[in-house]
C-alpha cells in the first residue's frame, strides 16, 4: 500500500515537473512575442496564452510540493538536496506569482481597456521592464538546478553550488536571450 502510494506520488511529482516545464516554455514564447509587439492585434494572442497559463504554474508547484513532502517524509530523507530544493521551489513560486504574475495582471487589465491600433507607451514600458526576463531566467535556472539535485542528490556544498552555478548562467545569458525592445522609452 505504502509502496503504491509512493509510486503514485513519484508519478504525480514528475508530472508536476513536466507541467512546470510546459508553463515556462509558453511563458518564454509569449513574453518574447509580447515584448516585440507594436500593436494591440499582435499582443492579443500572447496575452490570451499567458492568461490560459495562470493555473498551470500554481498547480504544478502545489503538486511538486505536496508529493515532494510526502516522499521526503516516507523516505525520512531530510537531506540537503531536498531542503535546498524546497527553498528553490518557494523562491520560484514567489518569482512566478509575486513578480511576474502581479505585473502580468496589470498588463492584462490595461490591455482590456485598449482598442485596435498602436500600443501606448505605458504598455510598451510595462512589457519592456527587465524584471520580467530576470524573473523568467531565475526560475528557469532554479528549475534546471532542482532537476539536477533530484537526480544526483549531492550534499549541502554540491546542492548550493549547483544553485549558484545555475543562477549565474541564467543571469549571464540574459543579455543574449532577451534583447531590450527597440520601441521603449524608459
Ligand atoms: C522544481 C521543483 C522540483 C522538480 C523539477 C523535481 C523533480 C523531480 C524528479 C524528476 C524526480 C525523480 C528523480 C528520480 O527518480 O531519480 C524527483 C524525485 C524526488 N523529489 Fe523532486 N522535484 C522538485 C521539487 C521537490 C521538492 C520541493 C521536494 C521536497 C519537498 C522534492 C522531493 C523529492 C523526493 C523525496 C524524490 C524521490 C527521490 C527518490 O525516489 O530517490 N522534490 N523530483
Amino acid at each position: 500500500m505504502t509502496a503504491n502510494l509512493y509510486n503514485l506520488s513519484l508519478f504525480l511529482h514528475v508530472l508536476g515537473a513536466a507541467g512546470f516545464f510546459v508553463a515556462l516554455s509558453l511563458e518564454w514564447t509569449s513574453l518574447r512575442r509580447m515584448r516585440r509587439a507594436v500593436d494591440v492585434e499582435e499582443l492579443e494572442p500572447w496575452v490570451s496564452t499567458l492568461k490560459g497559463l495562470e493555473r498551470v504554474g500554481p498547480t504544478s508547484t502545489l503538486m511538486l510540493l505536496v508529493t515532494g513532502v510526502y516522499m521526503t517524509v516516507t523516505l525520512r530523507a531530510y537531506l540537503p538536496w531536498v531542503m535546498v530544493s524546497m527553498v528553490a521551489l518557494v523562491a520560484m513560486a514567489i518569482l512566478g506569482g509575486g513578480v511576474t504574475g502581479r505585473r502580468m495582471e496589470i498588463i492584462g487589465r490595461r490591455f482590456a481597456e485598449l482598442r485596435i491600433g498602436w500600443l501606448p507607451t505605458d504598455v510598451r514600458n510595462l512589457l519592456a521592464n527587465p524584471i520580467l526576463p530576470v524573473s523568467f531566467q531565475l526560475r528557469a535556472a532554479l528549475l534546471l538546478a532542482v532537476v539536477f539535485l533530484m537526480t544526483t542528490k549531492p550534499g549541502l556544498g554540491g546542492s548550493l553550488g549547483a544553485i549558484a552555478v545555475a543562477i549565474g548562467i541564467g543571469l549571464v545569458s540574459m543579455r543574449a536571450l532577451w534583447p531590450v525592445p527597440a520601441t521603449t522609452e524608459m
